[in-house]
């Protein structure tokens, strides 16, 4: 939000630097003295808890780095290795691999709240568009992660995900076969592999750090939305983001920091599989191939229909299709807050993402298969259905006449 600068240097050496290089006037000004909607709930805590998880998986994963090898041979001793040997390895691993999970988890709560509260909406589309690409290059970094472990769940999850792309040979006979040896460097998942999604784990999460730079400017041009929806219209709707929010988001970090380090000391092997602990063979394929617990809604949709082009199809249309959200629904109210039937809806839309997650999990077959391609079906009606025409349909219940009203209860103007 572009409000005039409040910075002041103390000091002649600040002043100088200020004149040629005005770092600390873009800190003060965006990170302390940024005026922000003084109602924002804990729901608004989850952006700053996402900047702290990823600086966690660089912080792990750089160190991990300098004991990993990337060798088909290797590499799952090397693992065991920083797990037994390394002075603290067991701590860095644990807390990446469960700093992946805990990433997952904000970042759904993250772009869940995004949902109820319309902030994907003008003039917020392509802050919400770089969030959508940064949970793509979120799920692409850490399933090359997984496969680096080398054990049975990596090498056969690595299998068959870059399998999928042999779905083209039905457009266009051996292109999909092409493609999928050509990502393999040879006739099966093996050392080039290994050593291509190595290399492609350590550069994506720079990437990510990009995306978010931009992401926070993209945020920071309209400034923040907040649960009524409405804009800030007067000094009185707005607070300096310090120390209101930093100690905010201080406390909800601590909190998210205690369920974090549970599972590290307690539970460290929780969410991940044991057959992961097997080390890779070629020659044995799993009984159940499953991935990681946040790819689980994913991953039922792609076998909840019988073609395997479709299915891909499916797979890759769910995630892109968030990236139209601003222009699917057509509501011109942000707040779910106030549409009183969208809220309903949204309630089924979690619950149907909840029970995709359990399917993907279970074998694709009887029951599951059958309420997997319910789940499906509805997953895709909410998105390209109900969102447009609710927003026709749909007469908004009365909402506050601004930001302060709404926090000093007063009484709600009625719907036009
Ligand atoms: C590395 C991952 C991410 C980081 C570090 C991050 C960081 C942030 C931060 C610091 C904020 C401001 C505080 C807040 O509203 O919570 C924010 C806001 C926002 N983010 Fe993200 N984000 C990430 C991923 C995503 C994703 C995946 C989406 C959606 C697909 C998304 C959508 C949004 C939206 C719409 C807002 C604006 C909310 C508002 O104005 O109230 N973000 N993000």
């Amino acid at each position: 939000m572009a409000h005039a600068s409040s910075y002041k240097p103390n000091t002649a050496v600040e002043k100088w630097f200020d004149d040629r290089l005005p770092i600390m006037r873009l800190m003060h000004d965006q990170l302390q003295d940024f005026p922000t909607p003084r109602n924002l709930n804990y729901l608004w805590t989850f952006g700053g808890i996402l900047t702290f998880c990823l600086v966690v998986q660089l912080m792990t994963g750089i160190t991990l780095a300098m004991h990993y090898v990337p060798h088909e041979t290797m590499a799952f001793d090397s693992v065991e290795h920083i797990m037994r040997d390394v002075n603290w390895g067991w701590l860095l691993r644990y807390m990446h691999a469960n700093g992946a999970s805990m990433f997952f988890l904000a970042v759904y709560i993250h772009i869940a709240r995004g949902m109820f509260y319309g902030s994907y909406k003008a003039p917020r589309e392509i802050l919400w568009i770089l969030g959508v690409l940064i949970f793509l290059a979120m799920m692409a970094t850490s399933f090359m992660g997984y496969s680096l472990v080398w054990g049975q769940m990596s090498f056969w999850a690595v299998t068959v995900i870059t399998n999928l792309f042999s779905s083209l040979d039905s457009i266009y006979p051996g292109l999909g076969t092409t493609i999928v040896q050509w990502i393999w460097g040879g006739f099966s998942v093996g050392n080039p592999t290994l050593n291509r999604l190595f290399s492609l784990h350590y550069l994506l999460p720079f990437v990510i750090c990009g995306l978010v730079a931009l992401h926070i400017w993209a945020l920071h041009v309209p400034g923040n939305n907040n649960p009524t929806g409405i804009s800030i219209k007067t000094k009185a709707d707005a607070i300096p983001f310090h120390p209101y929010y930093t100690l905010k988001d201080g406390f909800a970090l601590s909190v998210f920091v205690v369920l974090f380090m549970a599972f590290v000391f307690y539970a460290p092997n929780y969410l991940g599989h044991p057959d992961n602990y097997i080390e890779a063979n070629p020659l044995a394929t799993p009984p159940h191939i499953v991935p990681e617990w946040y790819f689980l809604p994913y991953y039922a949709i792609l076998r909840a229909i019988p073609d395997k082009l479709f299915g891909v199809m499916a797979f890759a249309g769910s995630i892109g299709l968030l990236l139209f959200l601003p222009w699917l629904d057509t509501s011109k109210v942000k707040s779910a807050r106030y549409r009183p039937i969208y809220k309903w809806f949204f309630a089924l839309f979690m619950i149907d993402v909840l029970v995709l997650g359990y399917l993907g999990a279970k074998p694709p077959e009887g029951w599951y298969l059958i309420v997997g391609r319910l789940a499906t079906a509805y997953y895709f009606l909410h998105l390209l259905a109900v969102l447009p025409l609710l927003g026709w349909i749909e007469k908004p219940s009365a909402m506050p006449g601004s930001i302060t009203d709404d926090v000093l209860g007063k009484k709600p103007v009625a719907a036009k």
